[in-house]
């Protein structure tokens, strides 16, 4: 059994080992991520996944420490990052390290995401001297959703040279990597080349030094929506679907509880429990 992985051991792998990532939001799925994967992020999409919200702005540290918690109980090996939720950080590094202290001493995580890029940047330097491993997240940020006016691809025209930026800053302000969500390919091989720090794509090409998916995405878990970017490996949605009306057919038709369901009466001699 090897031991947990670090924030610098992730760092380490650029150029080296692809590296990969998967949300996780529950005890039961953090131990299944935790034997496959390298990395284990409590994303805030929590919220639109598991809590039916129409997006991640609703999502508040008190989930993020919940959820933050369960996972934490399923985890042996996997790197654990959580999302800083929308308000919690942008007002500056105090808040940000406050609210960032908490979600690593009440979760015990070993590192942060916050979604940002110059902006976040003197933050992140708060963060990462003061003992706060900082995973970054730039090009289409969620977070941002009604500034951008939607989910769309980031970086194909004049964009491009800001999204690079925003990756160097948060690199040279200390991010142990950088989340790049729906960018275009050209220029996710462009900043991937130019950063010093692994990137983790989500819409981003295999250009990008890992991946990072949303796991109830790839599971068929989640079918509000999917964008292109998803592959699905199962769909256990369907199959919960005909799990559910199955068992619905049969309480309804009187099938269920059959005889192996029931408990004896155990006054009647010769029956067990
Ligand atoms: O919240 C999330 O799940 C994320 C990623 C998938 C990068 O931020
Ligand atoms: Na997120």
């Amino acid at each position: 059994e090897s031991k947990a992985l670090m924030p610098p051991d992730i760092t380490a792998r650029k150029r080296k080992q692809l590296i990969v990532c998967l949300t996780a939001y529950t005890t039961p799925i953090a131990r299944l991520v935790d034997r496959h994967c390298d990395v284990v992020l409590v994303g805030d999409s929590v919220g639109m996944v598991l809590h039916g919200l129409p997006s991640t702005l609703g999502v508040t540290l008190d989930m993020m420490i919940m959820h933050g918690k369960a996972v934490r109980r399923g985890l042996e090996r996997a790197l654990m990052v959580v999302d800083m939720p929308f308000g919690s950080y942008e007002e500056g590094r105090e808040q940000a390290f406050r609210n960032a202290a908490r979600l690593m001493a009440e979760t015990g995580c070993a590192a942060v995401k916050l979604e940002g890029g110059e902006a976040m940047a003197e933050t992140i330097r708060f963060l990462t001297g003061r003992g706060i491993p900082v995973m970054a997240h730039v090009g289409l940020t969620p977070q941002s959703v009604n500034v951008f006016g939607g989910y769309k691809v980031q970086g194909r025209g004049e964009d491009g040279d800001g999204i690079l930026r925003d990756a160097v800053a948060v690199a040279e302000a200390g991010a142990f990597a950088l989340v790049l969500e729906k960018v275009a390919e050209p220029l996710a091989r462009r900043i991937t080349a130019e950063v010093t720090i692994p990137t983790i794509g989500i819409g981003a090409s295999a250009a990008c030094d890992g991946q990072i998916l949303v796991v109830d995405d790839i599971l068929g878990m989640f079918t509000g929506f999917r964008p292109k970017f998803v592959k699905r490996y199962a769909e256990l949605g369907l199959a919960a679907d005909a799990a559910i009306a199955a068992y619905a057919a049969d309480v309804r038709e009187g099938r269920f509880p059959a005889a192996e369901h029931l408990y004896a009466d155990l006054s009647k001699a010769g029956e067990v429990a």
